[in-house]
């Protein structure tokens, strides 16, 4: 299994970086990708660093990097998560803007038909970010909304992050315990192991 990651300069660049930490630890190949904005995010929203971002990836590519494998549809990936997905790069991957790595290779999955899945992370959204959410998923492209639930109690922040990074797996078939999962009664999420 390999899948492309994207971080882009939305709010919540920790999702991104849980689901790096989640397939390193699953041992699935990623392929990361970071705009500048990303970069500049992981500076202003976390205690981490950029460097340390790298090292949780198989393959780390330049934005700017045009002739990476991803580039190009010819070089096998399973799919490509964008998370978080800022309304600037989804505005890009909407209309086919391929001036960025990171809109190249989401315009290679949808071209290729290959899983791609946009996290979205702005408040209130606009009717042109509405508009653009329409147009991809009307390519087949999975709109995944950094928008955590409630229903498996989470009790700390990183819950909510686990919850959201854990939707995105679930889109790649991978298995995973970042959430309990809701089997139809109150409290029994609860008793379910996670991985906290
Ligand atoms: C602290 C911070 C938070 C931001 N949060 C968001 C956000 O939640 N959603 C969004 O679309 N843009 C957000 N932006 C603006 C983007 O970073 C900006 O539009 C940038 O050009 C996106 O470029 P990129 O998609 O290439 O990363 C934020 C910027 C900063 C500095």
């Amino acid at each position: 299994m390999q899948i492309v990651v994207a971080l882009t300069g939305a709010s919540g660049v920790i999702y991104g970086i849980r689901m790096l930490e989640a397939l390193k630890k699953l041992k699935v190949e990623s392929h990361l990708v970071m705009s500048e904005w990303a970069e500049k995010n992981i500076e202003i929203e976390t205690d981490l660093t950029a460097e340390y971002v790298r090292s949780l990836a198989s393959r780390y590519y330049d934005d700017s990097d045009m002739a990476a494998p991803i580039s190009s549809g010819s070089f096998k990936v399973n799919g490509m998560a964008v998370i978080p997905c800022s309304m600037k790069t989804l505005s890009g991957i909407a209309n086919a803007v391929d001036d960025s790595l990171i809109t190249r290779a989401a315009g290679v999955c949808i071209k290729e038909s290959r899983k791609l899945v946009v996290v979205p992370r702005e408040t209130p959204l606009s009717r042109i970010h509405l508009d653009n959410m329409v147009k991809v998923a009307q390519n087949g492209v999975i709109v995944l909304p950094a928008m955590p639930g409630f229903y498996h109690r989470p009790r700390t922040i990183d819950d909510l992050i686990n919850h959201v990074v854990g939707k995105t797996l679930d889109q790649f078939g991978i298995e995973h315990k970042l959430f309990a999962r809701w089997t139809g009664g109150k409290n029994l999420a609860k008793k379910q192991v996670i991985d906290r």
